[in-house]
This record gives structure tokens, sequence and C-alpha cells, in this order.
């Protein structure tokens, strides 16, 4: 699965390196440790097991909008989601829920059957989101994020069921 238009205005699709000022920018304007714009650079040129997912948004005149972003890694049977945002402006249209199911699904059909994350314990509209997934929290990770040493809730969704995700595109 390479491109999706899940319905309406929304395009979910394999990110491109021509996206990465606008994916760094996103990132930047959605956490207080954003990642360096050559991490983004590695993760879809050299990194392996990454993949890299952007939603934007079509209108029938001008150019498409870059809204969200999404990075997991595959690693073995499992899909490690490592970073998510939603362009502040874009917030609580399900943007997120539909990147994050379309993302699972990819990945649940190269052969994931379980995902898991780690989310900062005050993100509570992050684990909203992920609990309605039916991740559940499974470990701390104590002191886990570098600029407030805060503690890392570590999420675990397993197993992947597809007609479940498929309610979340
Ligand atoms: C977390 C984030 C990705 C959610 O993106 P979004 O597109 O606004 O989320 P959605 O609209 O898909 O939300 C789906 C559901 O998640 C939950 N949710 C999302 N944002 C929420 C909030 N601010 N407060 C409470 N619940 C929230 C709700 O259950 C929501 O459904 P509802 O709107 O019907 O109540 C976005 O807030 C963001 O980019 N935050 C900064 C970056 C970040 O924290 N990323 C996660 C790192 S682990």
């Amino acid at each position: 699965m390479s491109e999706t238009e899940v319905s309406g205005t929304l395009r979910i699709r394999r990110m491109q390196s021509e996206d990465l000022p606008q994916v760094f920018e996103l990132d930047r304007s959605s956490f207080s440790l954003p990642w360096p714009e050559r991490s983004f650079r590695f993760e879809l040129e050299n990194n392996e097991v990454s993949r890299c997912w952007v939603a934007e948004l079509l209108s029938e005149s001008g150019a498409p909008l870059l809204v969200a972003i999404i990075v997991v890694w595959m690693i073995a049977d499992e899909v490690h989601v490592a970073t998510l945002a939603v362009s502040p402006a874009y917030r609580r249209q399900k943007i997120a829920q539909r990147l994050l199911a379309h993302t699972l699904i990819d990945a649940y059909h190269s052969g994931a059957n379980s995902s898991f994350l780690e989310v900062r314990r005050s993100n509570q509209a992050a684990i909203t989101l992920y609990q309605r997934f039916g991740y559940r929290e499974v470990a701390v990770r104590r002191n886990y994020y570098k600029d407030n040493q805060e503690d890392a809730i570590l999420m675990d969704l397993a197993p992947l069921n597809l007609e479940n995700l498929k309610r979340f595109q």
C-alpha cells in the first residue's frame, strides 16, 4: 500500500524528500523536543525499518496542504510508533486517528501483529487517542524525556485487529 485517498479531502501518502521542510516545521510546532531535520532525512532515506507517511488536505484550488506526519519502525512483527503529529490548526478533526489507522493497517498487511509506543505522561490528548485504538499502558520509563525529565508511558496494542482498525479510517 503506497498511497490512499482515505475519503473526502484527506490524502495519506508516503513522505518524500521534498516534504522535509514542511515536515520539520510541523514537528517544531508540535514538540518541545523536535527532531533535527537530519533525523527525518535519515528515517526517510537511510533507515530500512522506517516507514514515513504524511496526510495532506486537498482542495480544488491551491496546492495540497501537509497537515500531519507519522514515522513508524517495523521491527520483526511489531510496529513502533516513533512520532505522530498534526498541525495545531487542524487538530480534533480525526486526522491523527485516520493517519494512525492507515499506518497500522499498512503494517498489518506487511506482517505486523502488535504495536507499541512511548508517550509523555502529561500528554493526555495522545494517550486518549491511543486508548481509543486499544493501546494499554504496560510500563513506565522514568525520566525518559531530556528537556524536563518527564516519564514516558510505554503503551502496547496486541494483537492488531484489522476490523477494529478499519473503524478509524
Ligand atoms: C495527539 C495529536 C496527534 C492528536 O491529533 P488530532 O488530529 O487532533 O486527533 P484526532 O482528531 O484524530 O482525535 C481522535 C480522538 O483522540 C482523542 N483526542 C485527541 N486530541 C485530544 C485532546 N486534545 N484532548 C482529549 N482527547 C483528545 C479524542 O478521543 C479524539 O476524538 P474526539 O475528537 O471525537 O473526542 C495532536 O494533538 C498533536 O499533534 N499533538 C502534538 C504532538 C503529539 O503529542 N504527538 C503524539 C506523540 S506520542
